[in-house]
């Protein structure tokens, strides 16, 4: 909805070529899940342990973000495929490119880890077995730390993603314009 008085976002000078279709649907896609696990992930840490809901969170993670790798490797793909949209552009254009990096390895790292930390077999969709493939129950607990610490440096980096998008629209740069 536009504000009476409100100027409709200019889109950015020299953006010519907006993101593909398949591009702005995965990175929808991924928004959704991955601000959904990092929110009910932590939240739920904040209930009792055998809580209902912590239980079905617990459940239900594990099975949404292993679907999910699949497409986010198709996205990782389809960006490093990508022409180079920031390429020799100005500091700015370079962080953000920067930014979109530390992204795509941080959320690389929680899913590695995710995966590697399973304590038992985790039955997708009530169909596919996916085995514990580490028994070591050290190892499992450092996972377990390493998963956490990426889940906050996401955390982290998607708070500052948002800021950066608020902040351009405030300024009358649309780059929402450019994922929609
Ligand atoms: C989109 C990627 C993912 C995000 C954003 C995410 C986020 C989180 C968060 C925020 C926590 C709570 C951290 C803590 O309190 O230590 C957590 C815990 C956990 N995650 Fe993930 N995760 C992701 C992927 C995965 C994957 C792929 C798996 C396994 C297949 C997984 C398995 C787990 C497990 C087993 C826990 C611990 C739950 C418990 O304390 O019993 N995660 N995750
Ligand atoms: C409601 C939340 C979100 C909004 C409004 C949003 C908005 C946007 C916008 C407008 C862009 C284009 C920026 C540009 O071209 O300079 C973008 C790109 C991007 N966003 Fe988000 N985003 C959100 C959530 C997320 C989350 C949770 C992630 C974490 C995976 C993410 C990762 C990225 C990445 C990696 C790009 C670079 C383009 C690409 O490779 O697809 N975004 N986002």
């Amino acid at each position: 909805m536009t504000l009476p008085n409100t100027p409709s976002p200019e889109p950015i000078p020299g953006e010519t070529s907006a993101y593909s279709r398949t591009r702005i649907v995965l990175h929808w896609l991924s928004a959704a899940v991955i601000l959904w696990a990092t929110f009910s992930g932590f939240g739920v840490a904040l209930l009792d342990q055998n809580d209902p809901f912590r239980l079905w969170v617990e459940s239900f993670n594990p099975q949404l973000t292993s679907l999910f790798i699949p497409f986010f490797a198709w996205r990782l793909w389809l960006a490093i495929r990508a022409p180079g949209r920031h390429s020799a552009k100005n500091v700015q254009a370079r962080l953000a490119s920067a930014a979109h990096k530390a992204i795509y390895g941080t959320v690389a790292g929680v899913l590695i880890t995710g995966v590697l930390m399973m304590s038992h077999p985790v039955m997708l969709l009530a169909l596919v077995p996916l085995p514990q493939l580490i028994h070591s129950k050290i190892a499992l607990l450092e996972l377990h730390q390493l998963h956490h610490v990426l889940c906050a440096v996401l955390a982290g980096l998607v708070a500052l993603h948002l800021a950066a998008v608020v902040l351009h629209q405030v300024r009358g740069k649309s780059v929402l314009a450019r994922m929609s």
